[in-house]
């Protein structure tokens, strides 16, 4: 229990009220007279006239710094609908509703706000700016369903911050710059705000393990470094982003787990390279203005459960490899362009996991018209670069990777037996709210 603290990088997202549990407890278990007592060692705002100034005592000198800023912000907010402020008086901050203290890693026996959760309040303040980049001591901020806006605050004075969700704000402007460069950021998520633009490619240089940048409006083509991302959840879902996925997804093999990209304007051909990706257990791109043939290296996706390419320009055959996989429990290929599915897929498709509705297979039921299809064959196809790589099977022609296939083959077989399916995590990243 002791090792549950906020300096400590966890995936807090999952269990943030346990994880905060301690702490509480911890804090309201003190009794302040143990601690010496700090008089504040800045100006106080002044009391309302007619009541007698009073000085306030503070656990701890930490505390003592942050109050006048909390304060300020305080006066800022315009609206606070849930009456979440209404507690937000006197030296006992780490009572105050949203806020989390803890013993920083600099000195354990002190006490500081490590943690603010607003997620749900309902706040509106015209920014966040001189509020939480003064916390210096903060190393999570939490604030899904508010209404901030303006500029994102500048981190750099915040030397153990590492999980900022601004999600379902009222920001909007270009991607915020200021978030890159936190040096132990792992979990960024700004969705369902109005950001607009580029999303720099420097973003994926950082350590991040959780990135949600869905519903805004982020234009521009994936960058040639999306592969150098230590991502394991990565949404870019409904957005406006465009070009092909790069080659370099190649090298998320041992790190990537769900991805979805579906809802954007992504095109070109899908890379041999998503072959690589050993972890992959999502991958969604419906529609979008994908092309070409499925390569036969997808039926290396061993732990792929999710498979979305539902409403693309993708065409020939679905390769038979593919349909054997063993962990598949949707393969979504509904409105391409497909032509032929063997005995194992059609397999899947009178089990409900495959969907090949709308495409252009003679025999099978709700296909396109004739027409369209040949429209499309004789208008539409172009060669995709590197035609011979949609035959390379990895997995198949590399001994290396046998080898590794092997081993977890054996695991998965007697994993199955115990195995509980989990939903996916970054499909609830598609509602507004805390997910
Ligand atoms: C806690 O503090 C109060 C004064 O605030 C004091 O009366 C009480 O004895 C203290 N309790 C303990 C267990 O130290
Ligand atoms: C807001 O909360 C505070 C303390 O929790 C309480 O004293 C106050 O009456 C509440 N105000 C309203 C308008 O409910
Ligand atoms: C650590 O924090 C305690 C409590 O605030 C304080 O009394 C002490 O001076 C601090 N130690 C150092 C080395 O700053
Ligand atoms: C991932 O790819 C890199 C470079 O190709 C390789 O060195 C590494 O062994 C691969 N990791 C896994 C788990 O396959
Ligand atoms: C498969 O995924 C698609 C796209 O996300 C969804 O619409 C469909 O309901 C899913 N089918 C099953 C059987 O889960």
């Amino acid at each position: 229990m002791e090792n549950l603290t906020f300096f400590n990088k966890a995936f807090t997202y999952t269990s943030v009220s346990f994880l905060f549990l301690p702490f509480l407890l911890s804090v309201l278990c003190q009794n302040g007279t143990e601690l010496s007592p700090v008089e504040s060692p800045l100006p106080l705002p002044s009391p309302p006239l007619g009541v007698t100034t009073k000085q306030l005592i503070f656990k701890d000198r930490r505390l003592a710094v942050v109050y006048p800023i909390i304060q300020a912000f305080k006066r800022t907010i315009t609206a606070d609908p849930l009456n979440k402020t209404g507690n937000w008086v006197g030296s006992d901050i780490c009572s105050y509703t949203g806020f989390y203290c803890d013993n920083p890693p600099d000195n354990v026996s002190a006490i500081t706000v490590a943690g603010i959760d607003f997620n749900g309040f309902l706040l509106s303040a015209p920014t966040l700016q001189g509020f939480i980049d003064n916390l210096p001591d903060l190393a999570i901020f939490h604030a899904n369903s508010n209404k901030f806006s303006g500029s994102v605050p500048d981190f750099s004075k915040l030397r153990y911050f590492y999980e900022l969700d601004i999600s379902n704000n009222a920001f909007s402007g270009t991607f915020p710059t200021t978030v890159i460069g936190i040096k132990d950021l792992s979990f960024l998520d700004i969705r369902f705000n109005s950001f607009a633009g580029e999303v720099p490619p420097e973003i994926f240089n950082q350590p991040l393990e959780v990135l949600f940048i869905n519903n805004n409006d982020f234009t521009a083509k994936l960058p040639e470094n999306f592969g150098s991302t230590p991502v394991l959840y990565l949404t870019l879902a409904n957005n406006r982003l465009t070009g092909p996925i790069p080659r370099s997804i190649r090298n998320l093999n041992s790190t990537l787990i769900e991805v979805l990209l579906l809802n954007n304007k992504l095109s070109g051909c899908l890379p041999y390279e998503l072959g690589f990706l050993k972890e992959l257990k999502v991958f969604d791109v419906e529609s979008n203005l994908l092309t070409g043939p499925l390569p036969c290296s997808l039926s290396c996706l061993e732990k792929i459960e999710l498979l979305n390419f539902a409403n693309n320009l993708l065409y020939w055959e679905v390769p038979e490899e593919l349909c054997a996989l063993t962990n598949l429990v949707n393969l979504s290929l509904s409105d391409n362009f497909f032509t032929k599915v063997g005995p194992v897929c059609r397999k899947l498709i009178k089990n409900g996991v495959l969907d090949v509705r709308q495409n252009c297979i003679p025999g099978l039921p709700d296909q396109k018209s004739l027409q369209e299809c040949a429209e499309f064959y004789l208008k539409y196809i172009r060669l995709c670069p590197y035609p011979s790589s949609y035959k390379i099977i990895p997995c198949k022609d590399n001994a290396a990777w046998h080898h590794h296939l092997e081993g977890s083959k054996a695991k998965t077989k007697t994993e199955t037996k115990t195995k509980t399916k989990k939903a996916p995590i970054t499909y609830k990243t598609l509602s507004r709210h805390k997910f």
